[in-house]
């Protein structure tokens, strides 16, 4: 008669790392914080970037590097609120995002 063990060897984790030392560039010198994107630009990359470009430069919709001459802060959030023209109204974006990329983009200048 023949026995044979399967011995399971159960391995359970739990090497969980805390603790990663934190180095966090507090001190940098500010220079360095254009890097950064502004909340703004991040906006407009969520909601405007496939049409608009890159950089504002323009794509499928016009370029709006120089839109703050040509509309107030309260006309573009009507353009992102209602839409115009061949631009589809952008009304899901939350109000107060709206009003943060109109007043952004009314000092595109
Ligand atoms: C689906 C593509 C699309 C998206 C998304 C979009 N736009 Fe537009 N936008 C257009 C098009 C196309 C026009 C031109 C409308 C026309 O004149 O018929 C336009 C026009 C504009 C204008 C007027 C420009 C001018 O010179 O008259 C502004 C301001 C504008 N868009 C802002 C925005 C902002 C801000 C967002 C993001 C919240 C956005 N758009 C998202 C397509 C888009």
């Amino acid at each position: 008669m023949k026995v044979v063990k399967y011995l399971g060897t159960a391995l359970i984790g739990t090497g969980l790392l805390f603790g990663c030392s934190p180095e966090k560039p507090q001190e940098k010198d500010t220079t360095f914080v254009q890097e950064k994107q502004s909340a703004e630009e991040k906006l407009y990359q969520n909601y405007c970037l496939n049409c608009h470009g890159e950089q504002l430069r323009g794509g499928y919709g016009p370029g709006l590097q120089k839109v703050g001459r040509k509309y107030t802060e309260k006309e573009i959030q009507t353009i992102i609120e209602k839409g115009m023209g061949k631009m589809p109204a952008q009304n899901y974006i939350p109000k107060e995002e709206q009003l943060q990329l109109a007043k952004w983009l009314a000092n595109q200048k």
